[in-house]
């Protein structure tokens, strides 16, 4: 590991190491946006469709970074930053920077073996890991991964026994908070997976051949581990056969309903650790969701995934800020391509980041996920460091809420 003077790259309170980049990487991969063109280059068209598309013409995707680089920060200069730093406090616990891994279903399918390079690297990083409910590694090995950092996403399904198992089974496995996503009340319009005839699972057809030829890395890594099916969902999605019949009915038979407030109430009452409500864009919503007993909420549209005509959540941000009044930490996601848009969040007054599709693309454009997901992890710590030092802010506690930094 390089260490370079001017970097914040040691937690001492043996929470974890925060990262550098990796020097090997830096030349072909030192901008997440170079990151993400570089990864779709190396999976199958219709798997890098399936995870860097959005919802509908993409617009709302687009937004979401557009809205970002809109933001301008003056800097403060004469700031005493001897004592810097780039950690932050949540629920009780300090990671080492205000960024973490955004729920991501199916993501070891998208490059194989990426949710353990991710959680074992959010692990090292001291940075949270947010594990899908759909997720194809079972909550019990991740937890093994990332025993202090793993946080558990859930959906709450009509059907209410898959949901009301994964509580149990993540309160068994000691899962310390609970994110539900409230975002995706029904299906959305997913143009690419349209257009490149995705399925999950996958069936293989002459043209889905075609395109892993082209991606001879991702088809070995992908040959040389089981048929990727959702972990935690296991007995509601397996046949006896093994076949992936019993899950393609389990999708088409579990609408995610519209969570409203009695269902939020079971929820709160299930799970009796750190509840996040993630998915909200509206003040309202999110005053209900603090009166109704949230501990903390994350700003999202779901990376552009679901509702097309969305704002930014960057742009949802502020007032959702004023209406949790301080009660509980606001979170953002959707969007965040650097350190720098994490700091532009605190500036906006968010607590703490999440990020899907950069890390997820490190770990392909990488060509080997565990080396991608450090990678990613050392360069959110060094632009986080970086655009707090630039900025004139010694700590993100310090920036986060200060308004007057926005140039305007
Ligand atoms: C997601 N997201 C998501 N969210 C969630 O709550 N549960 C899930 O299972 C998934 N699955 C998922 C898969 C893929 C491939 C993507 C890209 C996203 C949404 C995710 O948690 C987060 O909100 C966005 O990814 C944030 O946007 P960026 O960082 O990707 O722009």
């Amino acid at each position: 590991m390089v260490k370079r003077p001017n970097m914040l790259n040691r937690d001492d309170d043996g929470a974890g190491e925060a990262q550098a980049p990796d020097p090997g990487l830096m030349r072909r991969l030192p901008l997440f946006t170079d990151i993400l063109e570089a990864a779709y280059r190396r999976i199958p068209r219709r798997v890098g469709g399936y995870f860097l598309g959005g919802a509908d013409s993409e617009g709302g995707l687009a937004e979401n970074c557009a809205a970002f680089q809109r933001i301008r920060l003056v800097p403060r200069y004469g700031v005493d930053l001897s004592q810097r730093t780039s950690r932050a406090d949540l629920f009780g616990r300090t990671y080492s920077a205000p960024i973490g891994v955004a729920p991501l279903g199916y993501s070891s399918a998208i490059w194989p073996g990426s949710e353990q390079a991710l959680a074992t690297a959010a692990q090292r990083a001291n940075v949270p890991y947010i594990t899908s409910m759909f997720a194809i590694e079972p909550l019990d090995n991740i937890i093994r991964y990332a025993p202090d950092v793993a946080w558990m996403q859930l959906y709450y399904f009509k059907d209410k026994q898959p949901s009301l198992d994964v509580i149990e089974r993540a309160k068994r496995a000691g899962y310390k908070v609970l994110v539900l996503t409230v975002d995706s009340p029904v299906y959305s319009k997913r143009t690419r997976d349209h257009r490149n005839g995705m399925q999950f699972p996958p069936v293989v057809t002459p043209s889905l051949l075609a395109e892993v030829a082209m991606t001879p890395r991702w088809s070995l890594e992908y040959l040389k581990r089981p048929h990727p099916l959702p972990g935690n969902l296991m007995p509601y999605t397996l046949d006896p056969q093994g076949g992936t019949k019993a899950l393609q009915e389990f999708l088409a038979r579990t609408q995610i309903e519209a969570i409203g407030l009695g269902e939020f109430a079971e929820v709160r009452k299930a799970w009796p650790g750190t509840l996040v409500v993630k998915g909200l864009q509206h003040p309202k919503d999110a005053e209900a969701a603090v009166a109704a007993g949230a501990d903390g909420i994350i700003v999202s549209n779901h990376g552009g995934r679901q509702f097309d005509a969305a704002p930014a959540a960057i742009d949802s941000l502020p007032a959702i800020v004023d209406a949790a009044g301080g009660k509980v930490p606001v979170m953002l996601d959707s969007g965040v391509r650097s350190g720098l848009d994490v700091v532009r969040a605190l500036v906006r007054g968010a607590h703490f980041c999440f990020a899907g599709r950069p890390f997820l693309a490190t770990c392909a454009a990488a060509g080997d996920a565990g080396r991608g997901a450090r990678h990613a992890m050392g360069l959110f710590h060094d632009e986080i460091a970086t655009a707090l030092g630039q900025l004139g802010a010694a700590s993100p506690a310090a920036l986060r809420g200060d308004r007057a930094r926005e140039w305007r």
